[in-house]
């Protein structure tokens, strides 16, 4: 399977689709969940939440030139920002000029915590229960018998102690409890609290204190992704520039990573920018993304100061780009049980671990910084963000069919001033021929 399909966005919305249908050789059921024929029922829906009232939809677009380890993927993005798509896949081409995007990830780890509190001697309390720890890692696995039987199962049982931090702080110590789980293929929320409810009734009476959350923990730092990528001056440049073009784009680039390295402000937007494109696919797989968002945003902030999460260096005639991120994903169980279009949305991606699928989506999270900073380096994003949403701004204005190009493209002939005004005034002009 080649993911670069040239031209794709230059498809009418049938011919994407049988394009898609052709490369992937999809069947009936995953057609149906992709092009929104066969939604989430409301039934379904009903099961899912409460207060139900309706349904939800959005854009569901597709990231092409991706490649992964030596390996294509085309990519589903769920996302309502205009621009998003497109840029993941103009990046994804360039990363694709350095040979592709190399991944590679730490084992299925989640960490759960259990939280003990009027512990009256905390070393006393830590030594009784590094004691018992192989019983209680069994207890905990006894609680998720097929998750053991996969592969999977509790790994390790830390202790930490959390002292008062300011003056006014109304606690005394507390201890805390850290139970790391192999989750396997699972998103592993549900198998994390089971076992920390589990045995917490047990830490606690070995503690001689009480517990009080048992809860998962958003900062997976034990399930990272790291995506590396290179781009060579030359990918930079169009037909009849120099490369010293090339190498003055890198650079630029490199001076927007280290401003977002060095200053949290610039960070935020930054690392708003990976999520784009992280997001968008974790939407259209049906992931918890406030979870992932929770975790990257923590991890960011783990050296004591909030940082990006990616960086850009130039070195050896190419731009070299790298990025690490908890990714707590799943490929079983949750929305994806039940929602046609996160069902559909894996099977194009063709993973069949939940690392894959955490990889594809940290890749495309690097794609997505590159072509943003890319952008803000050079000519800004308003140029090419606007362009796109002029076909909005056509068909809001009251144009149809054909007129929403053929208005879209003529304002940027003109120029570049999209507005409501401009817009009306060439759909006039196309109208009276
Ligand atoms: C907009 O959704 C994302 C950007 O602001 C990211 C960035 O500034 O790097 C363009």
């Amino acid at each position: 399977m080649h993911s670069a399909i040239p031209n794709f966005y230059k498809l009418s919305l049938q011919e994407r689709r049988e394009k898609l249908a052709e490369v992937l050789d999809l069947d009936e059921k995953a057609q149906e969940g992709l092009w929104g024929a066969q939604p989430l029922s409301i039934e379904k829906a009903e099961q899912m939440v409460e207060n139900v009232i309706g349904l939800m939809s959005q854009p569901l677009g597709v990231c092409v030139n991706l490649q992964l380890n030596g390996r294509d993927h085309l990519v589903p993005m769920a996302v309502e920002e205009a621009s998003v798509v497109a840029a993941a896949s103009h990046a994804a081409k360039l990363l694709r000029a350095g040979g592709g995007i190399q991944a590679e990830s730490t084992a299925p780890l989640m960490i759960g915590q259990i939280q003990l509190c009027d512990v009256p001697d905390i070393d006393h309390a830590i030594a009784q229960i590094e004691a018992q720890r192989e019983a209680l890692l069994q207890q905990a696995a006894s609680m998720d018998p097929r998750l053991v039987e996969v592969g999977g199962g509790p790994r390790e049982l830390h202790l930490r102690r959390l002292d008062p931090m300011e003056q006014d702080d109304p606690l005394g110590p507390m201890l805390i409890a850290h139970l790391v789980v192999d989750v396997r293929d699972a998103m592993g929320a549900n198998a994390i609290n089971t076992m920390c409810e589990g045995i917490a009734p047990r830490l606690a009476e070995l503690s001689g204190g009480h517990s009080r959350l048992r809860i998962l923990s958003n900062l997976a730092d034990r399930r990272l992704v790291t995506v590396r990528g290179r781009i060579p001056f030359e990918a930079f440049c169009k037909k009849g520039q120099s490369i010293e073009h090339g190498e003055a784009v890198a650079l630029g680039i490199q001076e927007a990573s280290v401003f977002a390295e060095r200053d949290p402000y610039r960070a935020a937007t930054h690392n708003k920018g990976i999520m784009n494109g992280i997001d968008a696919v974790l939407v259209a797989t049906g992931q918890d993304y406030r979870a992932v968002e929770a975790g990257a945003h923590a991890y960011a902030s783990q050296k004591g100061r909030y940082t990006a999460l990616s960086r850009w260096r130039v070195r050896d005639g190419a731009l070299h780009g790298e990025m690490t991120l908890p990714m707590a994903v799943g490929i079983v169980g949750g929305v994806i049980r039940v929602h046609p279009t996160a069902q559909a949305a894996l099977k194009i991606m063709q993973v069949s671990t939940a690392q894959e699928l955490a990889q594809i989506a940290a890749a495309v999270g690097l794609a997505q910084n590159l072509a943003a900073i890319r952008a803000l380096a050079n000519e800004g994003i308003q140029q090419g963000h606007m362009r796109l949403h002029s076909r909005n701004i056509a068909a809001e204005i009251g144009a149809v069919g054909a007129e929403i190009d053929r208005v879209a493209t003529i304002m940027s002939q003109r120029g570049g001033r999209f507005s409501h005004d401009v817009a009306r005034s060439i759909l006039e002009e196309i109208r009276k021929g």
